[in-house]
């Protein structure tokens, strides 16, 4: 199995959202990593074949995408970040309705359903009406009605949105199940959601990758060191303007701080080992998380 994306561009009239995207993608999750309005969601909809390329191609084994039509959407799997639903059918009915569309047997469908419902954790919720679950559990249901077909290639456009941490552990549990046999590829602007299960991360930046490989070597790849020290509280914000800080704790004599710098920034500071976490903030220039998904 081979997803290969070479040149792709997308251009809204003169603005160029995504701009000569090269990769190939085999079995195993990819984390495609970004700050908002990066041009991952463009992305995505072209490899969904929902949006054309102003230039470039995309193949699934050598074939292009555009061309295959049905026999491409058989092999894959959407959620969207805009996820809809319609808010009075149940768990069930939704999955039903969405085979329907996608032109599964209601046998055939009512199986995967009972599965997948059970595999994300909400067999027990199929009755209730979509509006009544919570937003982490409208998402879990986003991710099962997207692998009614049993597609190969699986593309989640922000899932972890909403998610509270013990559903991002289960969420982390659940994709590395789903990607033992398919091509899983996720976006987050959250460095924690891919870390740990994301084989290869793409880091995407104003339409570009700008770096891709494992997070181990995305940390290797940083040019500065990784720095802990405790100063005084009024000199904090003279080490915020200057350095780039990753962290900042309020300790009883004063601020601890997480700095990256190639020398050590002040006496005493203790270099710590580097996280993704401090190289999105290198590369970025923003520290990623929470603060900047408004639905945590
Ligand atoms: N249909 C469109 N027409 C014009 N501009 C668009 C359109 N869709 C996206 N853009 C622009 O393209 C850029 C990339 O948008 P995109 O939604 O792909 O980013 P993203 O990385 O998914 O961001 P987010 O993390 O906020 O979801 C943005 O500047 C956006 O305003
Ligand atoms: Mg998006």
């Amino acid at each position: 199995m081979e997803l290969k994306i070479k040149e792709l561009t997308k251009d809204f009239k003169d603005f160029r959202a995504v701009d000569h995207v090269s990769c190939s993608m085999e079995q195993g999750v990819y984390g495609l990593l970004g700050v908002n309005g990066a041009g991952k969601t463009t992305l995505m909809r072209m490899i969904c074949t929902l949006l054309r390329p102003t230039e470039g191609s995309v193949t699934w084994n050598g074939k292009d995408i555009f061309k295959m039509d049905a026999s491409y959407r058989k092999v894959l799997g959407y959620l969207p970040q805009d996820f809809g639903f319609y808010p009075d059918f149940t768990v069930q009915d939704y999955m039903m309705y969405i085979s329907s569309i996608k032109g599964i047997r209601p046998m055939t469908a009512k199986k995967r359903t009972e599965k997948l419902l059970e595999q994300v954790g909400l067999r027990k919720m199929k009755k209730r009406k979509m509006r009544n679950l919570s937003g982490g559990m409208q998402r879990r249901v986003g991710i099962a009605q997207a692998m009614l077909n049993d597609p190969q290639i699986l593309i989640l456009d922000e899932p972890t949105a909403g998610l509270d941490p013990n559903e991002r552990i289960r969420f982390r549990n659940l994709i590395s199940e789903l990607a033992e046999d398919r091509l899983v590829l996720l976006s987050t602007h959250i460095v924690s959601d891919v870390e740990f299960i994301a084989n290869d991360i793409l880091l995407m930046k104003d339409g570009k990758f700008f770096m891709n490989g494992t997070a181990e070597e995305i940390i290797s790849s940083m040019d500065q060191a990784v720095w802990s020290c405790t100063v005084p509280r009024k000199e904090a914000d003279r080490y915020l303007s200057k350095y780039l800080v990753s962290n900042v704790k309020t300790v009883p004599g004063g601020a601890e701080l997480r700095i990256l710098a190639k020398r050590s920034p002040a006496e005493g500071a203790v270099m710590e080992e580097a996280t993704l976490e401090d190289a999105f903030l290198l590369y970025f220039g923003e520290k990623a998380g929470e603060e900047h998904d408004g639905e945590v």
